[in-house]
């Protein structure tokens, strides 16, 4: 039973408070480290008066390196349990000491802050990272991140973003991990663990920062890849599709979750019950913190859902969302909302208990002050190491007609180095680095004039001012020095702010005058790189002929310049695979591997091309499939796909049985071999095809991958084991079923693998 007890005083409780079972407890009980959490949170929670309990519910902005006079009295008074946005250490520590040491109760502060792809120290965008497929280093990349915020005081990260993105359009898909469920939830998995640790204790360690979840749910999926437009998502494909990577970050411990702007089948989800209570609390058990958006909740009216910022409160609060960003609705509302009977105590208390819950989680009452130098220092050699290492195998070489790279310094004299992003310091960081310091940052060109400036003469030119300009007078320029060169290297793509939230792109081409540059430097009959700098797929049917190999390296982050300067002349290999589809054009989208077939699905002998059509004729004779007339169906990169500078070749797909059992395993293994002259990583992805459902399923899924390297000449046989729960899916009725009946299963290094073998999933146990 909840016995909820208000305490009216203005000082600490000095001997004894209620525990929520009726137990009495000392009241330094909230500050015992050896109690355990649920009984510290209880212990806690008695003592609080409701404005108290309203209070730990709010997140304000700070006053940015100062306390403001009015933020210093809110916390005082109890009136705000987190702040967002400081990331000064004594100005955090200050904050921290006026809410222990001042306000009644003495509770920490959470300090919230968007560390999304490093602190000071920047590693590629999360997209890019993805291209990894390397879930260890991205979790690394995730613990340098906590530790140089953990230096500044910050104790809540809002990252992983695990939104499934599937139009490039949308500028999130920069800080997104891509288009697949499975691929999106071991990487956030991973991210999870470099913020918080592994095992759930660490994070009460200083040095470990609590993780957020987001968006919940569907944000990605905004309609023409608009940010915060309408999203529509059947249940069936949300939890097919959207939810497994927040059902696996719950999985592993998230501390808190943050739900999207969107508006999710006619429900915002910052006030959607099927969402935040059925399914995330009822369904996954989760007992973290809630967190909305920036002002979410007051934007439910301005979504029409509500019709002031009372109903908006009641509404958000009644659904699930624990703690408000940035607005005041709770704040000003609540109070009322429960004397009134609207919003009952309870789940105030819940609320609440899930603020406190995270803030003994982190350790906070033991440690609540920061020591910035019991951490590693930002920019430090091991840092900027990982920070390399992440830029390396976040790469992925798209094209390389007839060996075009590596280079060697042995057989060029000069090399033609053009393109506004080339020596930019800035750009190459990306989306979201407002704790970034680009005086961390390698350039290309500088990487090049350290890796062979002394053997290699360089000619840079920018060629355009930005990669939006449309000023051509820059060209002349570049030309020259394409002229004077044996091979040109153009670096373009675009500048970090053409990508991130609220930076959305209805034309996903080379922006501004790139492509003319590209035309008149191709115009002097030189080898061309594009080295391709970008924070979402672009779509390049029109000029990929004209290139003669693309290395996408994404905004690569501090130490971009030397991941591509050594992969450029071959001291190290690429071995990233694209971790989202990359189209042919804009029109495409959305284009993903894991479509459905549909009833009319396109065939080479079906598609005509509109250049192809007889003059009037009446209508395709060949037959009414699914494609565009006017640009293949085919997408212009597969998801999965990268090259190297050697070559696999992929043989002999065994299963180790012809039927899996719903409590049995099977393996699926293939040999993969190294067929070219130098070693080098590869990732070896199974996907699997479900081919009858009482769902229709995609046509492919991804399964499991293995990244492997090989030498060259090297034969490996990679094993992956599948159980019947692998195979599952949320049917008709939303309950999770495994069905029987046939299967296809691909072993190969991108999602268009030819290599294929077929098991049956059966109904009966094994014998
Ligand atoms: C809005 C963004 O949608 C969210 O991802 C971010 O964490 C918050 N603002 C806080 O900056």
């Amino acid at each position: 039973m909840r016995l909820a007890m208000e305490i009216h005083s203005s000082e600490r409780p000095t001997r004894h408070a209620l525990a929520g079972d009726g137990v009495v407890l000392p009241a330094d009980q909230t500050h015992d480290a050896s109690s355990t959490v649920e009984r510290r949170v209880q212990a806690l929670l008695q003592q609080m008066t409701l404005e108290e309990k309203i209070g730990q519910l709010a997140q304000v902005p700070s006053g940015g390196g100062h306390v403001p006079d009015d933020l210093r009295q809110s916390i005082r008074e109890g009136r705000v349990g987190s702040v967002i946005n400081e990331v000064h250490a004594p100005t955090v520590n200050e904050l921290q000491r006026v809410a222990i040491e001042q306000s009644r109760l003495g509770i920490p502060l959470l300090i919230g802050r968007d560390v999304i792809h490093g602190f000071r120290t920047v590693f590629p965008i999360p997209l890019g990272q993805a291209a990894s497929w390397n879930a260890a280093l991205v979790r690394r990349g995730a613990r340098v991140a906590a530790l140089e915020a953990a230096a500044a005081g910050v104790n809540w990260t809002f990252a992983p973003m695990i939104d499934i993105a599937r139009d490039p359009r949308w500028g999130r898909v920069a800080e997104s991990l891509g288009e697949d469920p499975h691929l999106t939830s071991v990487l956030g998995v991973a991210m999870v663990r470099g913020f918080q640790g592994d095992e759930p204790l660490d994070l009460a360690q200083p040095g470990y920062i609590a993780a957020c979840a987001k968006h919940f749910a569907g944000y990605g999926a905004s309609e023409s890849g608009r940010d915060y437009n309408t999203t529509n998502i059947p249940e069936n494909e949300l939890r097919n599709v959207h939810l497994p990577p927040f059902k696996a970050a719950v999985a592993a411990g998230v501390a808190t979750i943050m739900t999207s702007f969107s508006d999710l089948n006619g429900v915002p989800a910052t006030a959607n019950p099927l969402l935040l209570r059925e399914i995330l609390r009822e369904e996954w058990r989760f007992d973290g913190l809630v967190v909305s958006d920036w002002d979410a909740i007051r934007q439910l009216t301005v979504h029409g859902f509500t019709e002031d910022d009372r109903a908006s409160a009641r509404e958000a609060a009644l659904a699930g969302v624990d703690m408000e960003m940035a607005s005041h609705t709770y704040a000003h509302h609540l109070v009322a909302l429960v004397h009134a009977g609207d919003v009952p105590v309870d789940r105030v208390d819940a609320m609440v208990a899930t603020v406190l819950r995270t803030k003994f989680r982190l350790g906070l009452f033991e440690h609540p002050y920061t020591d910035p130098n019991q951490f590693p220092s930002a920019g430090m050699a091991e840092h900027l190491d990982a920070a390399r290492e992440s830029a390396v195998e976040s790469v992925v070489l798209l094209k390389n007609d007839r060996g075009t790279l590596p280079l060697s310094p042995d057989t060029l004299t000069a090399v033609a180095v053009i393109g506004p992003l080339a020596d930019d310091p800035y750009e190459q960081l990306g989306t979201w680095i407002f704790d970034g310091d680009p005086n961390l940052s390698l350039t290309t060109l500088s990487a090049l004039r350290v890796l062979v400036g002394d053997r290699v003469s360089l000619r840079h030119a920018r060629g355009l001012d930005t990669t939006r300009s449309r000023d051509e007078s820059g060209f002349g320029e570049a030309v020259a020095a394409a002229e004077q060169s044996d091979v040109v290297l153009l670096v373009l793509g675009e500048e970090a702010i053409l990508s991130g939230e609220a930076h959305c792109r209805a034309d996903v081409g080379l922006p501004g005058a790139q492509e003319a540059l590209i035309h008149a430097v191709a115009a002097t009959g030189k080898p061309i790189v594009l080295v391709l700098m970008t924070g979402r797929p672009l779509a390049l049917e029109r000029i990929a002929h004209k290139l003669h190999a693309i290395l996408c390296v994404w905004h690569p982050g501090s130490m971009g310049g030397s991941a591509i300067a050594d992969l450029l002349f071959g001291v190290a290999t690429p071995s990233g695979k694209l971790p989202v589809t990359f189209p042919r054009v804009t029109g495409q989208i959305p284009i993903y591997y894991a479509h459905k077939h549909g009833g009319k699905p396109p065939t080479p002998a079906t598609y005509i091309h509109i250049d192809d059509i007889q003059p009037r004729a009446p209508q395709l004779s060949v037959g009414n499939t699914s494609f565009h007339l006017d640009v293949a169906y085919t997408p212009m990169w597969p998801f999965g796909f990268g090259l190297s500078y050697t070559t696999f070749a992929y043989e002999q797909i065994l299963v180790s049985a012809s039927e899996l059992s719903m409590d049995g395993t099977i393996t699926i293994s293939a040999d993969v071999i190294n067929t070219g002259s130098r070693s080098g990583t590869e990732v070896v992805q199974l996907y699997v095809r479900d081919l009858v459902g009482s769902v229709t399923r995609p046509v492919r899924e991804l399964k499991a991958f293995e990244k492997i390297r090989l030498d060259s000449g090297e034969r490996r046989t990679v094993r992956f084991t599948l159980r019947a729960s692998d195979l599952a899916f949320h049917g008709r009725d939303m309950s999770l079923v495994c069905e029987p009946g046939r299967f296809h299963a691909w072993i190969g290094g991108d999602s268009e693998a030819p290599l294929r073998t077929e098991f049956v999933l059966t109904a009966s146990p094994s014998s």
